[in-house]
């Protein structure tokens, strides 16, 4: 029976460990638990005998037994910290993942920034200088918002296929301080910037867009297939059919010498790079751990038209 923090624990963790299987289950308990007190977690470990209130034993039942049954720790509270700011997210969006901050740590140095604490595999010239940066895909708008937020000096556009996303990036960056400098587009890829006067001026275009192929669909993780959009994962038989056709126009928008980042997984950094327009220049970037996770396009000098 759960009467204080120390029996909600013992419950919590017994049904997301020993008979769910949840991976950093104790953990997850932990943070539920904490966050439903208003607490830090170390008040958890300070104050066992901590009695709970009828209602807050019901909603901590509640959000373990979501959890229990695969739903995202992320989606339980309603956030996520991704670039060390804390997003808002809900299940129209992707959850951020923290494989992604080598993107926008790359943009940033890219963009003139210092280079992150574990220093960063490229060392390729500054993008040119026109303060404007487009974010495709924007999801909850982790990349579009963190570029704004750590590059004072840029204005993004960001769009998504999903409006419901939208509304989630559009409250992310009026929490974030950024609404601002990030304009939102809902549409197809580049098509909702066609009426904007930004053709051949734009710096950087990031884009995390779907990339997993469709037959690896049915294996994803539960947490992740059954809860996250598949919207937002879903990337074709290769998982290259969104970049395939992000790639011709982004030339359209690119100032010369500007630079286009997509997020890949494993494994599609050479057949992407085999989509290079000519003229541009590609490099495959690793994260931490040794596996392909960028692939780097830099737009010719002299536009080929
Ligand atoms: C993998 S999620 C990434 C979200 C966010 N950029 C991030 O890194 O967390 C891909 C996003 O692309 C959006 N998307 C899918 N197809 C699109 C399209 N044709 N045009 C624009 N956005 C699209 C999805 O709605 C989703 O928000």
């Amino acid at each position: 029976m759960i009467t204080d923090i120390k029996s909600a624990l013992r419950w919590g963790r017994f049904l997301l460990m020993e008979e769910n299987n949840i991976d950093f289950g104790s953990l997850d308990a932990e943070v539920i638990l904490a966050d439903l007190l208003g607490r830090e977690r170390n008040f958890l470990y300070r104050e066992p005998d901590y009695p709970l209130t009828p209602d807050q034993r019901s909603h901590f039942r509640d959000l373990i037994t979501r959890r229990a049954q695969g739903e995202p720790l992320a989606y339980l509270l309603g956030r996520r910290e991704f670039m060390g700011l804390p997003f808002y997210v809900d299940n129209s969006v992707l959850v951020p993942r923290p494989e992604t901050e080598l993107l926008v740590e790359t943009a940033l140095v890219l963009l003139g920034g210092p280079s992150p604490p574990e220093g960063s595999a490229v060392n390729l010239p500054p993008a040119p200088v026109t303060g404007t940066v487009v974010d495709v895909g924007t999801g909850s708008g982790a990349i579009g918002i963190s570029l704004a937020h750590y590059s004072t000096q840029i204005k993004v556009c960001a769009t998504d296929i999903s409006p419901a996303a939208l509304e989630v990036a559009r409250h992310n960056a009026a929490r974030l301080g950024v609404s601002d400098r990030v304009a939102f587009f809902s549409g197809n890829l580049l098509d909702p910037l066609d009426p904007l006067s930004i053709k051949g001026k734009v710096s950087i275009i990031t884009a995390n867009l779907p990339y997993i192929p469709s037959v690896e669909m049915s294996q994803l993780p539960k947490d992740v297939g059954a809860y996250e959009p598949h919207s937002a994962l879903d990337g074709g038989p290769d998982g290259l059919y969104f970049y395939r056709r992000l790639l011709p126009r982004a030339g359209e928008y690119l100032a010369p010498e500007g630079y286009l980042l997509m997020e890949i997984t494993p494994g599609q950094g050479q057949p992407l790079q085999a989509l290079a327009p000519a003229g541009y220049t590609t490099r495959v970037v690793n994260d931490l751990g040794g596996r392909e996770r960028l692939v780097i396009f830099r737009a010719p000098q002299a536009k080929n038209k």
